[in-house]
């Protein structure tokens, strides 16, 4: 068969085929490894030069040809299937779903959290991220020499004038509200924290806080046990195994921190508390005698991890699709 024959019959082949299986066998007849118009480019090599550069030229154009020629009925074969596609819309088929974001758990937790505490009649109020020096340790009686500072390792700002820093805890709220507010009054802060510190499975540089403030002219620490008993069994909806134990913060006095059982039996703290001190109550203008209040830091990650039971508070930070989407 000479080449011109040879390429009348592979068109007529082409232009036959009905669809991409039938063309692939096509393209492989004629220019696969054993294909028609290979076998004649490998067989110049015999042939004389003269011979080798006229049907070398021939052949060379007919295998361009023929694979445009493919690529052309391949894109025929293309656009008349998507036309029949669109024809064939079954319009009784079940849609498809669309995939809808959700909260992450600690935004629910946090809902949830901040609906109980305004259940007992709380309001909830936010404060700013970027703290001042005075906020967040000066008015909470903790001055620039006091060694508790380090009990908050804390990512401090480049400023010139005022130090500024990323709050380390939510209670500087205590003081921002107490000098705009007389008591009595309950107040829950949301909020996020910052500490310059190592992660681990408990700890994070970024994590969540709610403060809490109640003040007014009889409260004691009985009423902290009643409003934390009460926030935990609804949260958690059932009684929970807790342990209150003496801790020190100089914003309180006395101070103490809440543990919560897990359920592999080991305690875990989840908040610090204690009754305002008559320093805050000094710095915010209130007369110390004539007002008491309790005052207490939960971590939220903490409350989702308990809830959750979740054993590495990074994987709430991770943004990993597989850990969030079972929430
Ligand atoms: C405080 O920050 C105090 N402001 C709490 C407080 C408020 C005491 C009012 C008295 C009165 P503390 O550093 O212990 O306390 O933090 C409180 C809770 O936050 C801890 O019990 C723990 O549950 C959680 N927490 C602390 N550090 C981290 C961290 N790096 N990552 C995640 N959670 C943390």
């Amino acid at each position: 068969m000479n080449l011109s024959e040879l390429e009348k019959q592979a068109i007529e082949e082409i232009n036959g085929a009905k669809n991409n299986a039938d063309l692939e066998q096509i393209k492989i007849k004629y220019l696969g490894r054993k294909g028609q118009i290979t076998s004649i480019l490998r067989s110049l090599k015999d042939l004389k030069e003269k011979e080798r550069k006229e049907i070398g030229k021939e052949a060379n154009n007919l295998k361009n040809n023929i694979e445009e020629i493919i690529i052309n009925r391949r894109l025929k074969l293309f656009d008349a299937e998507v036309k029949n596609k669109e024809r064939k819309i079954d319009i009784t088929a079940p849609g498809i779903r669309i995939a809808h974001g959700h909260l992450n758990p600690i935004t629910s937790i946090c809902r949830k959290v901040e609906e109980i505490f305004q259940s007992m009649g709380f309001k909830i109020v936010e404060g700013p991220d970027i703290e001042t020096e005075y906020y967040n340790f000066d008015a909470l009686n903790v001055p620039e020499d006091h060694p508790a500072r380090d009990s908050w390792d804390t990512f401090w700002l480049k400023t010139k004038n005022q130090r500024l820093l990323l709050r380390t805890h939510t209670s500087p709220m205590q003081v921002r509200f107490m000098e705009k507010n007389n008591p009595p009054f309950r107040i829950v802060v949301p909020g996020r924290c910052f500490r310059y510190e190592a992660t681990d499975a408990f700890h994070s540089h970024t994590f969540y806080h709610l403060e809490g403030l109640m003040v007014d002219a009889n409260i004691s620490i009985a009423n902290f046990k009643a409003v934390i008993g009460e926030f935990l069994r609804k949260i958690f909806g059932r009684e929970t195994e807790i342990r209150i134990k003496p801790s020190y913060f100089p914003f309180v006095e006395p101070g103490f921190e809440v543990d919560m059982r897990r359920p592999s039996g080991e305690w875990l703290e989840i908040m610090g508390a204690g009754m305002v001190h008559p320093n805050v109550f000094k710095a915010v203008g209130y007369v110390p005698g004539n007002w008491q209040g309790f005052a207490f830091g939960i971590g939220i990650d903490r409350i989702a991890m308990l809830k959750y039971k979740i054993d590495d508070i990074r994987l709430l930070y991770s943004g990993d699709l597989k850990f969030l989407n079972q929430f």
